[in-house]
């Protein structure tokens, strides 16, 4: 990691200018805003804490201490987009920590609605909360508001719950931890081949995983998707830079049997300008339990949810589907996140050494 720079030193218009790596720079350890901020050791550092919260919280003793840890602090969650899973799951490892929360889900009920600006509402917000989980429509609008707290007198944390069709840090964590968990005892994440599929093109899952696959040595990421929504080049030039393999196909059915991985997505009609989703035959982009004979026996099915009916409900009881406990994994991970953003990590990591809780 290069040096750590301090947002308050910067201009909004020099600040944009910056590279993701650069910008990573600016939030290390305060905000959570990109996935290129992150360190590998410091991905894995998130997993250790995510599984021992999760181990220490089983029994009621290790539950109370957990809730202590955050007590005196208030989380705001603003979600200007719909969410089940990132909201729920941002709530309840709230709730694990002891934090209380607040929320404003639909603009509607903010006063927005009377022309008050973006960038005005957050800030009111901040009076409140000791941290500000959001999630925005408008690509880059977390950084703007982590740029403009650290420009006022109250600079709390920023945690990007989704922006845009950009980022979606947190996702890729948890999706990460899913990877390093399912592969405990095949080697782990370096060296798998990781095969998305879906649209790719607007999906802010897949461009945040796929870089943070960066991180990991010797991969393969095949990119599987109809030409209209296909990755984007941003995103294969982040590759190259960074010297991972990769395919861009639209066969499927080729590389199943390659994959260890599968991160199957949905069509994100919700970013249509012109309809374009509609006229896009996306139906070879599905899994279903015909296609259970091809993949390995080894092969996991991932999907950030909501889905549609690119995974067939039939295989939801394969164990190779890990959809559902990837979406669990969410609630630790986040858990690991916001705790390490307040610095009381080391507490958990003591008290798992003191009293060495099962798994
Ligand atoms: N994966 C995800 O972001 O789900 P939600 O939109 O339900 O939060």
């Amino acid at each position: 990691m290069a040096e750590l720079k301090n947002l308050s030193e910067i201009s909004w218009q020099d600040f944009k200018k910056l590279t993701l790596a650069e910008k990573g720079c600016y939030f290390h350890g305060r905000h959570t805003l990109i996935a290129q901020q992150f360190t590998r050791e410091e991905i894995e550092e998130l997993c250790t804490l995510a599984t021992r919260i999760k181990r220490i919280n089983k029994r009621r003793e290790g539950a109370n201490f957990l809730k202590g840890l955050l007590r005196d602090k208030r989380a705001m969650l603003y979600f200007a987009q719909p969410s089940s899973r990132t909201y729920l799951s941002h709530n309840a490892a709230c709730q694990i920590l002891g934090l209380d929360t607040m929320d404003v889900r639909d603009q509607k009920t903010s006063s927005e609605v009377k022309g008050e600006t973006p960038e005005d509402t957050v800030r009111t917000f901040s009076s409140y909360a000791d941290i500000i989980i959001m999630r925005h429509p408008v690509g880059g609008f977390a950084e703007r508001v982590a740029w403009m707290m650290a420009h006022t007198k109250r600079e709390i944390p920023i945690l990007n719950a989704g922006s845009g069709a950009d980022q979606h840090p947190t996702q890729a964590l948890l999706d990460i931890y899913t990877l390093q968990r399912s592969f405990e005892k095949t080697g782990g994440v370096d060296g798998k081949h990781v095969a998305f599929v879906g649209d790719l093109a607007r999906g802010r899952t897949v461009r945040s995983l796929a870089w943070m696959l960066t991180l990991y040595k010797d991969m393969t990421l095949y990119f599987i998707a109809p030409e209209a929504l296909q990755i984007g080049q941003d995103i294969l030039d982040l590759l190259d830079e960074a010297g991972t393999k990769y395919v861009v196909t639209e066969d499927f059915e080729s590389i199943m049997p390659k994959a260890d991985a599968i991160y199957m997505t949905r069509i994100q009609d919700e970013w249509d300008v012109e309809g374009e989703s509609s006229t896009t035959d996306a139906s070879d982009y599905h899994i279903g339990a015909e296609h259970m004979k091809i993949i390995k026996d080894t092969t996991v099915i991932l999907h950030p949810l909501p889905r549609r009916l690119e995974i067939s409900t039939e295989i939801d009881n394969d164990p190779r589907a890990v959809y559902w406990r990837q979406m669990r994994n969410g609630m630790w991970i986040r858990a690991a996140l916001i705790l390490k953003t307040f610095g009381r990590d080391d507490e958990v990591h003591q008290y798992y050494d003191d009293y060495k809780p099962e798994a």
